[in-house]
């Protein structure tokens, strides 16, 4: 089965099929589904934009279609910057410059805990929808460490000590938001295939 990955990023694409490949699922680009589709993320929920993404390319490939929508959530900024991760501080600022305004934003605050949120959402052209969420707790670190990953990873320490950046690719695929999410879907999907199969 091919799913069209709702997405223009080559980091989750390569995720997905990593995990996903056992299963006999290949996840391919929107470009090589011959579909470009710039989805407005009006949701309020990982949820609902999640959903949002998939459906609107399923809608446009004619084909199933996964999408992931993710963020760092801190309890001391009441779960922000949540759904608007990508977004915080505005269209000016990149990922180094999200990770000052966080920093910034964290001075003085306690507690420092936090979590990274992924929700995975599958739609299919018959209406069937899987989804399923994964989250890793963490704190928000003094000031970033690592070179690796991308986003908020230099900032996010996970239980042992080392950010995200400072993991390679396998280790923070095993103990993720995202890899947890995609290990759940991944079960929803086999069980999905083999009731196709059985019919
Ligand atoms: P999305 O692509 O609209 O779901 O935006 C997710 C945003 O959340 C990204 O731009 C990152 O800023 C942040 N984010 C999500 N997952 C991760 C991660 O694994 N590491 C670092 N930042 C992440």
């Amino acid at each position: 089965m091919k799913l069209v990955l709702a997405s223009k990023n080559k980091k989750k694409l390569a995720e997905m099929n990593d995990i996903l490949s056992h299963l006999g699922v290949e996840v391919c680009s929107e470009a090589e589904a011959g579909v470009d589709v710039e989805v407005e993320e009006t949701g309020t929920t990982f949820e609902e934009n999640s959903l949002l993404k998939a459906r609107a390319v399923m809608e446009a490939s004619g084909l199933p279609a996964i999408a992931d929508d993710s963020g760092l959530c801190v309890d001391a900024l009441n779960g922000a910057p949540g759904v608007y991760s990508a977004r915080y501080g505005g269209p000016g600022l990149d990922d180094p410059g999200r990770v000052r305004l966080l920093l910034e934003n964290m001075r003085g605050q306690m507690p420092r805990t936090c979590r990274f949120v992924s929700v995975i959402t599958c739609c299919f052209p018959n209406g069937d929808v899987l989804s399923a969420r994964g989250e890793c707790e963490g704190t928000v670190a003094f000031t970033p460490m690592g070179e690796g990953g991308f986003g908020y990873d230099p900032v996010f320490v996970v239980e042992g000590g080392k950010t995200f950046a400072e993991l390679t690719a396998e280790e923070k695929d095993a103990v993720s938001h995202r890899g947890a999410a995609l290990r759940k879907l991944k079960a929803a999907l086999r069980e999905t295939l083999e009731g196709a199969k059985e019919c």
